[in-house]
């Protein structure tokens, strides 16, 4: 069936026929169809996408790179006979069904051929007849079930075979045949159940083999052993549960395994024994348990060691004895994990550089543990880290390391103690984690001054309030002595007080201090001569008294104390032994406290300014008379 453009494109390719010894680019330049864009230069036509669903046929036969992805294209019986000069052949994603018969026959200069994407079900001997340039052959994302003999027999120059993504189930022993130089194999996702270990047989330079989503549940012995030259090996997800101690041998040039994704319980010690080349290896996702001691027995070379999501609950001390050289250590997601042993690691102290312990059940990990030479990366994120003194190593680890970006190290958080639940342990100090016993004791000293410089705050406070208010505040009587300087405010309170306890004297404490006319004062052993006379001392002191009131009265904020002249401030500073000269003085005490109310009337009050109530001078009198034993002492030796 032909449409409208595909007449008219026949036409112009007839004219272009007729005509092509006249000026072959000058014409072709006309015929580039509708969409495509072409090169005439650098001889490449991208038809890639047009919705065409036929390969132009009217290109220039000297063409090298053609795009024809992503069309509706069927079928290519006889389509490349013109393109003797093609390298690169694209034709994925389009509904080919079937290659026909020695399609390519002419292309002997084709490397690349992309077939992937199509709607192949089979491929014959007669395929790729003639394709003995080809270098690359995509094939994946078709429906091919089985790959019977020889199909790639003319491919010896093939290095990268990609057949991933079909539904293979059986693969002839003789498939491989002609594929002397093939390098990689991709055989991803298909539905095989034995690993085709005869047709590896023809597969004397592979070096990548890719078997991974397919459905093998055990690897039997010597399942390799044609791939000498084999270095990356990849099995993953495929439901392996089983490794054949021997699996693996012969394969003396294995440096990459990975066995992620399969159901393995252990960690196939032995089969791994005969790849001592192995330097990276995964076995992430399996049901793996414990690393028993030596697990990686053999292999000194091993690099990258990945463990991760298994339900791994033990690492043995000795576990990498052997893998001096692992280098990058990765042990993620185990929920199971929560202690690494001191020691673990001794074998790495050259070697290892990055070690990765994120998201396990680590509550904590010593320093010693990873006191590692080279290493610059560990990451301990999404752990439920105990934050105690141990930990503070972390701190300034992750403060000092510039591998690790800010968002990791924010990552790092407290589970343990309760009040550090949730904390970025970068944030936290040394203090934090409450760590020498030393800080300890400071604390609880620094507690201390603060409680005690909050009482003496406090009392300072009730000692400003009792004087301000001159009034009878309950707690102004805890100074009941009234002898200490700083409680004068109290007087009134203490006055009346003791006024109302004792029937025979006004003033306790004067009856009390009041030193004897005639007698000396005894303290303790000593005899003291300073004789005091009363009256003379009454007169000085009656000038103390008036000096004083004027001061009070002018100044009531001030305190008492500080308006006294310098020299009764140094007496009352004295200490005064009551009871010792108690009883000396007692008979004097009424004698003086007649002349002292006489003295007050006579000299006090006409001296006084402004008015005066009576209460405040009962105050201003109880006030007065209270400094004078204080005033009143001789001694000047204790
Ligand atoms: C066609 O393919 C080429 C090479 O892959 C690409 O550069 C170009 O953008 C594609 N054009 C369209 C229309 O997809
Ligand atoms: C692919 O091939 C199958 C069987 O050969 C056919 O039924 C189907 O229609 C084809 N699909 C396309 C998109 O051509
Ligand atoms: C191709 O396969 C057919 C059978 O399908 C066989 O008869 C023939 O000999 C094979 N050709 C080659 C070159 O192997
Ligand atoms: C194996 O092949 C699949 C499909 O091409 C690919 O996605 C995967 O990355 C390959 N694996 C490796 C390790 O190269
Ligand atoms: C392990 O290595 C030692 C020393 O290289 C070697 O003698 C031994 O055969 C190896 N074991 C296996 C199972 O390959
Ligand atoms: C190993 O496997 C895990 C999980 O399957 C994957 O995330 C990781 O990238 C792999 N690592 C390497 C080095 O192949
Ligand atoms: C910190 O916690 C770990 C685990 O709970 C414990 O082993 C260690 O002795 C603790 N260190 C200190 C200093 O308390």
């Amino acid at each position: 069936m032909f449409f409208p453009g595909d007449l008219v494109a026949l036409t112009i390719w007839i004219i272009m026929i007729l005509t092509s010894t006249i000026d072959k680019n000058v014409v072709l330049a006309t015929f580039c169809p509708p969409r495509c864009k072409c090169n005439e230069v650098k001889l490449l036509v991208f038809c890639n996408e047009t919705q065409i669903d036929l390969v132009p046929i009217m290109l220039n036969p000297q063409l090298k790179e053609l795009y024809l992805h992503g069309n509706r294209i069927k079928n290519i019986y006889s389509s490349f006979i013109v393109y003797q000069e093609l390298q690169y052949l694209d034709l994925s994603n389009n509904q080919i069904g079937d290659t026909g018969k020695k399609s390519f026959i002419m292309q002997k200069k084709l490397k690349v051929l992309l077939l992937n994407g199509n709607n192949l079900t089979q491929l014959n001997n007669l395929s790729f007849y003639g394709l003995e340039s080809l270098y690359l052959l995509d094939l994946s994302h078709n429906h091919l079930s089985e790959i019977y003999s020889r199909i790639f027999m003319s491919l010896n120059k093939l290095e990268w075979l990609d057949l991933s993504s079909n539904q293979i189930t059986h693969i002839n022993k003789e498939a491989f045949f002609g594929l002397l130089n093939l390098k990689r194999l991709n055989l991803h996702g298909n539905q095989l159940k034995h690993i085709p270990t005869q047709s590896f047989y023809h597969l004397q330079s592979l070096v990548a083999l890719n078997l991974s989503s397919n459905r093998f549940t055990h690897i039997p012995e010597m399942a390799f052993s044609p791939l000498a030259m084999l270095e990356e090996l990849i099995i993953d997800s495929c439901s392996i549960s089983a490794i054949h101690s021997r699996a693996f041998i012969h394969l003396s040039n294995l440096n990459y395994l990975d066995l992620q994704n399969n159901r393995m319980a252990n960690v196939p010690t032995e089969s791994f024994s005969y790849v001592t080349t192995l330097r990276t290896l995964n076995l992430s996702n399996n049901l793996i348990t414990v690393l028993k001691r030596n697990a990686f027995k053999n292999l000194t070379h091993l690099q990258t060691l990945t463990i991760s999501s298994c339900p791994l609950s033990q690492i043995e001390k000795d576990a990498f004895i052997d893998n001096i050289n692992l280098n990058r250590l990765v042990i993620e997601n185990n929920k199971k994990l929560s202690r690494i042993e001191i020691g673990t690691f001794e074998q790495q102290h050259d070697s290892l550089e990055y070690l990765s312990l994120r998201s396990n059940m680590i509550a904590f990990l010593d320093w010693q543990t990873i006191n590692i030479k080279r290493l610059h990366y560990i990451d301990l994120q999404q752990n439920p880290l105990a934050c105690n003194c141990s930990l503070s190593w972390l701190i300034a680890y992750l403060k000092h390391s510039n591998m690790i970006s800010q968002s990791q190290k924010d990552q790092v958080k407290c589970y343990f103690p309760n009040y550090l639940y949730g904390k970025k342990l970068i944030t936290l100090s040394e203090t934090d984690l409450s760590c020498s016993k030393l800080n300890s004791t400071m604390k609880t000293v620094v507690n201390i001054f603060t409680y005690t410089a909050m009482l003496i705050l406090i009392m300072t406070m009730m000692i400003v309030i009792c004087r301000r208010h001159k009034r009878c505040l309950p707690f102004c009587c805890i100074c009941r002595q009234c002898r200490f300087s700083s409680c004068c405010c109290c007087r009134n309170c203490c006055s009346t007080e003791s006024s109302s306890s004792s029937s025979t004297t006004s003033s306790p404490s004067s009856s009390s201090t009041i030193p004897s006319s005639s007698q000396p004062i005894i303290v303790g052993n000593h005899h003291h001569h300073h004789l005091l006379y009363q009256r003379q001392y009454y007169q000085n002191q009656q000038q103390y008294h008036y000096s004083h009131q004027q001061y009070t009265d002018n100044d009531d904020d001030d305190g008492v104390q500080n308006q006294l002249p310098a020299k009764s401030r140094l007496e009352n500073s004295f200490y005064y032994p009551t009871k010792i000269i108690n009883d000396e003085l007692t008979r004097d005490k009424q004698q003086i406290q007649q002349q002292q109310q006489q003295q007050q009337k006579s000299y006090h009050f006409p001296y006084r300014t402004g008015t005066m109530t009576d209460s405040t001078r009962t105050s201003a009198l109880s006030v007065d008379l209270h400094p004078i034993p204080n005033h009143s002492l001789p001694i000047s030796h204790i």
